[in-house]
């Protein structure tokens, strides 16, 4: 599945950097991991609440614009190895520079260089500023005027991770209001750890597209409803069934979402932490329903029309 092109709308750029790549760094720095990885080097948790405690751990090795600057060739590297053209790339002012504008701007300056380097080389990205809903509505203030400050680049969206069980969406609606102003796209995590009404309340923030959404499928209603606005999902299947959300592939909702009508995309979160990649997803959606390129040409065109930038053409889907 490595050779169809494809597009990603949910890739968490800290959640994406190999483990190799933070022992690296880590050792140039002399920084302490405690116990974040396992015997074979991989990552190690239990849970989702230790999974953000070990994604936590291993951004606090990044320290600064090179740090990221780095990082972000890695990752985007691999994209253009999965066969994606265009991704979008949860990035948060919170872990670059305390959400400090000045600071801010210089991360942005040294990642956007890498980004228009790839660019050139066909694997197009975005920025999703992301809120942290852990680190609560005060927080999130600060990171909506970073990406109000810098949208129209390489910044092209507002998003918010993080503990879904940890403040409403509607606690942050001053962020997206501000976003909004800024004419940034807007998404948000919901109906990853908790249920409809969770969607619901980030769907009157005025999001246009919903992080995984996929409790959804408890509210018939809802579903119909997404599938009559048009909203889009950002399924990240591998991620569901590492997390322990999803049983397994079988029991993935996505076929019956899409089944009903709602714009499913395919992404993978933060792959090394679920040992899975991009094509890895296609192949096993490929293997679990019976998808063949027809249904994964549609939901990327689907995500490319969600996308937060237009200069993606639809034939390079082709
Ligand atoms: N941050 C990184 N991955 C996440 C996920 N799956 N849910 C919420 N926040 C996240
Ligand atoms: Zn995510």
């Amino acid at each position: 599945m490595k050779s169809l092109n494809k597009v990603e709308l949910h890739l968490h750029l800290e959640g994406a950097a190999p483990p190799g790549f933070i022992r690296g760094l880590a050792a140039e720095k002399q920084q302490d991991m405690g116990d974040i990885f396992d015997d074979r080097g991989n990552y190690s948790y239990d849970g989702f609440n230790d999974f953000l405690r070990a994604y936590e751990a291993a951004t606090s090795v990044l320290a600064t614009p090179s740090d990221y600057a780095r990082l972000l060739s890695e990752v985007l590297n691999e994209c253009g190895e999965q066969g994606a053209i265009y991704v979008e790339l949860f990035v948060s002012p919170e872990f670059c520079g305390g959400a400090d504008l000045s600071a801010w701007r210089d991360y942005l300056a040294a990642m956007e260089e890498v980004a228009n380097a790839y660019a050139l080389s066909g694997v197009e990205s975005r920025a999703i500023a992301t809120c942290i809903r852990h680190f609560g509505p005060d927080r999130a203030k600060k990171t909506a005027l970073c990406a109000a400050e810098t949208a129209g680049g390489w910044v092209a969206g507002l998003g918010l991770a993080g503990a879904e069980d940890l403040g409403a969406p509607g606690d942050f609606a001053w962020a997206y209001d501000c976003a909004r102003e800024a004419e940034l796209g807007l998404t948000a995590h919901a109906g990853e750890w908790r249920g409809p009404e969770s969607i619901r309340a980030a769907l009157e923030l005025g999001v246009t597209r919903i992080g995984h959404g996929i409790r959804a499928i408890e509210d018939p209603a809802l579903v119909r409803d997404l599938a009559d606005q048009g909203i889009t999902l950002e399924v990240c299947p591998g991620s569901n069934i590492a997390l322990g959300i999803v049983p397994d592939w079988r029991d993935h909702p996505i076929a019956r979402l899409a089944d009903a009508g709602v714009r499913v995309t395919i992404s993978t979160d933060d792959p090394p932490f679920f040992r899975t990649s991009l094509a890895h997803e296609y192949e096993m959606l490929a293997e679990t329903f019976g998808w063949s390129e027809t249904e994964f040409q549609q939901m990327n065109l689907w995500a490319l029309d969600a996308a937060f930038c237009d200069n993606v053409t639809r034939d390079r889907l082709k």
